[in-house]
């Protein structure tokens, strides 16, 4: 049997990782800027992370969400308190989108209504209602043509009022920072107003955190930036450095209700140990106080060392826009100077790295990125 062939694939085979670190099969070793698509927070590999899996699945690796898991909660606790979201509840499951499906289907079941509000650039995962709620014609099939969605410009409030005055939104969905879409910042007085216009119109602000999220950005969510505090937040990729595992934080103001959302696998025992030691590594080694300063490093020496058309973001979440197509330097950067970069589009080269990236190896980025430009 042959692999339904969607990827683009570099022809690395990774077999090996520590930290930023990431060895092929032929031995070379790359720099991780890319955190296997801002997944891996804490680094590859981090012993305290490997100790809490291998025992677990040593004990007790899944069971079903129709008995206690005290894992679960002390998950909850651990958000909650690195959050600042301690009276907001935790449902999880298993993905990115998901968590913005389930975020979506919530908001829906809570205003009776059934119209989102979604923006341009947006990115909000693959399934169903997410794809729906992502500006991409390309990945939406004409089965998920059917949802109620609209698309507004980013840091538009008129546009989104206009549209929330019809009222029939449910809800206004927005990335804390957008991430595919090229790393684009929503205003901090634009998710005020989204705020104030959400209560006043009667519809749920849900902010995306799957990828501007768990401390990536130098405070534990994107939008916490701007000090409002949406009905729900989703979560997904860094929660649990690579083990498959998302979630929803939901406002008090909702109301649980037996069997209105579920999932086989969210919240097992393994995904659970996983979740738990990245978010007390985390927390321990200050890996966001360290997002914060080694991303300013890369935006301040990004900025005066290298002619480029733009640089953006926040904490360890950079843009870098150019004139010209960037895909021959994310080429080069991997197989000349053994960097892993993404990309957003056509014209940005997107850092997404692990949180625990030092100084050294961000300035080793930045040279061989101003040298493959001269
Ligand atoms: C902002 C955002 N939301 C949702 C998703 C979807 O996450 P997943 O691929 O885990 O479903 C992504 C993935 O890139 C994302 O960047």
């Amino acid at each position: 049997m042959e692999l339904f062939d969607v990827y683009s694939l570099f022809d690395i085979t990774p077999v090996r990782a520590q930290g930023c670190s990431v060895w092929d099969s032929e031995g070379q070793e790359y720099l991780e800027l890319y955190g296997g698509h801002a997944v891996i927070s804490i680094g590859h590999s981090h012993p305290e992370y490997i100790q809490a899996v291998t025992e677990q699945v040593s004990r007790i690796g899944f069971y079903s969400n129709s008995v206690q898991n005290p894992l679960q909660k002390e998950l909850a606790h651990l958000i909650g308190d690195a959050s600042g979201y301690g009276d907001y509840f935790l449902f999880l499951d298993n993905s990115g989108a998901e968590s913005n499906e389930n975020a979506a289907k919530l908001a829906s079941f809570h205003t009776g209504k059934d119209r989102i509000i979604a923006f341009r650039k947006s990115f909000h995962g693959r399934t169903s209602g997410a794809v729906a709620l992502t500006d991409n014609p390309r990945i939406q099939s004409p089965f998920n043509s059917h949802h109620k969605v609209t698309f507004c410009e980013l840091n538009d409030a008129q546009a989104v009022e206009r549209e929330l005055s019809a009222g029939d939104v449910a809800a206004v969905i927005i990335e804390g920072i957008q991430g595919c879409g090229g790393i684009n910042i929503p205003s901090d007085s634009f998710f005020r107003e989204l705020r104030e216009l959400t209560v006043r119109y009667g519809a749920c602000l849900i902010v995306d955190e799957v990828q501007s999220g768990y401390g990536r950005t130098g405070r534990f969510f994107a939008h916490q930036w701007s000090g409002v505090r949406p009905d729900i937040i989703t979560m997904g990729k860094g929660i649990a450095n690579g083990f498959p595992c998302g979630g929803i934080l939901v406002s008090p103001e909702f109301k649980a209700v037996k069997g209105m959302l579920g999932t086989t696998f969210g919240g097992n025992h393994l995904a659970m140990a996983a979740a738990i030691a990245t978010i007390k590594i985390i927390t321990s080694e200050k890996l966001i106080d360290n997002a914060l300063k080694v991303g300013q490093h890369l935006l301040d020496t990004i900025l005066s060392k290298t002619p480029v058309k733009d640089v953006r973001g926040r904490g360890l979440m950079i843009g870098i826009e150019m004139d010209t197509p960037v895909a021959p330097f994310r080429t080069s950067l991997l197989y000349d100077s053994h960097i892993f970069t993404g990309v957003a589009g056509q014209s940005m080269i997107r850092l997404l790295p692990p949180l625990c990236l030092t100084i050294e190896q961000a300035d080793t980025f930045t040279n061989a990125f101003n040298t493959l430009l001269k």
